[in-house]
C-alpha cells in the first residue's frame, strides 16, 4: 500500500529522488525542458500543476482569462491543432467542458438537458496525433483507463474527483474515504458555480492564489497535475 500523497511509479526511485529534492531542475536540463500544450486551459490550474512539474507549457483556449500565467492562445481547440503544427510538444494535456457529466448539472439533466461533449472527439483528435498524452474529466464521464485524484491525496481541503486517461502509464495514491458529512462538518469545502464561500478560503482549499471567483470554479487543484507531470516527465526521460 502506498502512503496517500506518495508517488508509485515504475521508475519508483528516480521518482522519489525528484520529490525528495521538490523537482528543482537545474543546469542543461532546465535549459531543455519537455513542452507541454494544455488544450482547454482555462485560468491555468492544469497548467501550473505540469509547469512545477517541470514543463515549459502553452495554453489554448477560447476564453483568454486574464490572470493565465503561461504563453496563450485564443483559439477553439480544434481549429488550433487543424491549422497548427504540434509536432514541437513532448505531451498534450486536454480538460474538455464536463458539464455533460458534472454533478453540478444533474439538475439540469433531468430536466432534459444536454451539454455539449468533446470527450470522445478530444480523444480521436490526440490519438492521431500519437504524442502522450493526458485527458481530464469529472467521474461518470467517458474516460478510458483512468485513475482518480481527490484533494485529501494532497491534503487539500477540497474533495474535487477528477479522472485522468492517459496512453503512458499513469499511477495513483492509495484511495482517501470521506466522511459523509466531511463538507458540512468543515472538514473539506465545495468550489461550485457561485455558491461557494471567499474567494481565500477557495483559493486556500485549492492551491490556486490568482484565479478569480469565475476561473476558479473550472479550475483543477495544480496539484494533481504536478503529481501527474512528475510521472510523464520521469518516463519521458
Ligand atoms: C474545465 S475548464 C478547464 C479548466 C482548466 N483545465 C484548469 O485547470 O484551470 C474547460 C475550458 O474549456 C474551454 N472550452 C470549451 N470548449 C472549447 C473549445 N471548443 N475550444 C477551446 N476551449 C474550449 C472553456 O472556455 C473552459 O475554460
Amino acid at each position: 500500500m502506498v502512503p496517500a500523497g506518495e508517488l508509485m511509479s515504475i521508475n519508483i526511485i528516480q521518482a522519489a529522488e525528484l520529490m525528495s529534492n521538490n523537482f528543482q531542475i537545474v543546469g542543461e536540463e532546465a535549459l531543455n525542458k519537455p513542452k507541454l500544450l494544455d488544450l482547454y486551459c482555462g485560468a491555468g490550474g492544469c497548467s501550473m500543476g505540469y509547469s512545477r512539474a517541470g514543463f515549459d507549457v502553452f495554453g489554448v483556449d477560447k476564453v483568454a482569462y486574464r490572470g493565465y500565467p503561461f504563453p496563450f492562445i485564443q483559439s477553439d481547440v480544434f481549429s488550433f491543432l487543424e491549422n497548427n503544427d504540434v509536432s514541437q510538444f513532448d505531451v498534450i494535456h486536454a480538460s474538455p467542458p464536463c458539464h455533460q457529466y458534472s454533478v453540478s448539472t444533474v439538475p439540469q439533466r433531468s430536466a432534459g438537458r444536454t451539454f455539449v461533449d468533446l470527450v470522445a472527439k478530444t480523444r480521436f483528435y490526440l490519438i492521431q496525433l500519437e504524442k502522450p498524452y493526458v485527458i481530464e474529466n469529472v467521474p461518470g464521464s467517458p474516460l478510458k483507463n483512468y485513475i482518480e485524484l481527490s484533494g485529501g491525496m494532497f491534503g487539500l481541503k477540497v474533495i474535487r474527483r477528477r479522472w485522468f486517461e492517459s496512453n503512458l502509464t499513469l499511477l495513483s495514491p492509495s484511495s482517501v474515504r470521506y466522511k459523509r458529512n466531511s463538507v458540512s462538518s468543515g472538514e473539506y469545502v465545495t468550489v461550485v458555480s457561485n455558491s461557494f464561500g471567499s474567494l481565500a478560503l477557495a483559493s486556500d482549499a485549492m492551491g490556486i492564489d490568482w484565479m478569480t471567483r469565475r476561473e476558479i470554479v473550472l479550475a483543477i487543484p495544480p496539484r494533481y497535475t504536478e503529481y501527474i507531470g512528475m510521472q510523464l516527465y520521469v518516463q519521458l526521460n
